[in-house]
């Protein structure tokens, strides 16, 4: 992977940092796409060799410069997109939401958790479901409350027979009382948050579903003192976070995406279905 790497690079020329800085970003980026690149021929071929057939192939200079042609110098490629024959896992392992309007104009918003993969791995005995495996959604330590997010208060420690906090948020939001919106998301603690994003930009902006859904979200727990943005690097939203900043939030700089919330909308004028899939970890809307 060195060798793959070093003879990546070797196709460009590398630009030195300003004084004090070891780096430069243009060399990083060349740096981190070389990285990416070595890293998913790793799992492609590299493994004991008594058992893995590896191309030698993989450290000549021709298939470096293939890969540098490759490489865009001003945009990072997406990792999945070298994924070639490496097939990638379809499903996240952790919590799902979907929701549902039948003909009747029936509803479920349905999210479910086992927390992550297989839950506790304990299968109930001829009921055919898999056990949770919760307990971190309990304040971990009674009594510290803490500013990184711990939180030590009382209605949620841990006794017996008491079930822990969660933040699903199945929602539905009915106007006349009528039946307007079906949605909720996974997520941990910015479940609650992700499903008021999405409740906002169609009650109060009058968005269509997909667009509320594809809008980017944020989430504010209270600690972290930090504010997570989707839109943190999107330079359309490079104003709003200027003027949020002038107000003196901090943005949490590490924030990944948020939520996946496969919603549905009924248009309150003739009771149109319109069902949104979230992009975030993939999915579909279907009507039948
Ligand atoms: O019930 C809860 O709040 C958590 N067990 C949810 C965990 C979760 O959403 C993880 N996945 N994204």
């Amino acid at each position: 992977m060195l060798v793959e790497m070093l003879n990546i690079l070797e196709n460009f020329e590398l630009k030195r940092p300003e004084k004090g800085l070891a780096w430069s970003p243009e060399t990083m980026h060349l740096a981190i796409e070389a990285m990416r690149r070595a890293y998913r021929d790793r799992a492609e071929f590299l493994g004991d060799p008594d058992f893995a057939k590896i191309p030698p192939g993989l450290i000549t200079k021709d298939y470096a410069r293939k890969l540098a042609d490759g490489i865009d110098r001003a945009r990072a490629t997406p990792s999945e997109s070298l994924a070639g024959d490496i097939k990638l896992a379809g499903e996240s392992e952790s919590t799902t939401h979907f929701s549902v309007v039948d003909a009747s104009g029936m509803a479920v918003s349905n999210t479910y958790t086992l927390e992550y993969s297989f839950g506790s791995r304990v299968v109930v005995r001829g009921a055919g479901f898999l056990l949770n495996n919760e307990m971190g959604d309990f304040n971990q330590t009674p009594g510290r409350t803490d500013r990184q997010g711990d939180v030590g208060t009382a209605p949620n420690v841990i006794a017996p027979g008491k079930r822990m906090l969660s933040s699903q948020c199945p929602a539905f939001v009915a106007k006349d009382g009528k039946l307007l919106l079906v949605t909720g998301s996974p997520g941990g603690r910015a479940i609650i948050n992700t499903t008021l994003c999405n409740i906002l930009q169609v009650v109060d902006f009058g968005q269509p579903v997909y667009r509320a859904v594809s809008a980017p979200r944020f989430h504010q727990g209270w600690f972290p003192d930090k504010v997570r943005f989707e839109g943190l690097s999107d330079p359309l939203y490079a104003g709003v976070v200027e003027k949020l900043e002038q107000m003196g939030h901090t943005f949490d700089r590490g924030a990944a995406r948020q939520g996946d919330a496969h919603s549905i909308w009924i248009d309150p004028a003739g009771g149109k279905l319109h069902g949104a899939a979230d992009r975030r970890l993939g999915g579909k809307a279907a009507g039948y």
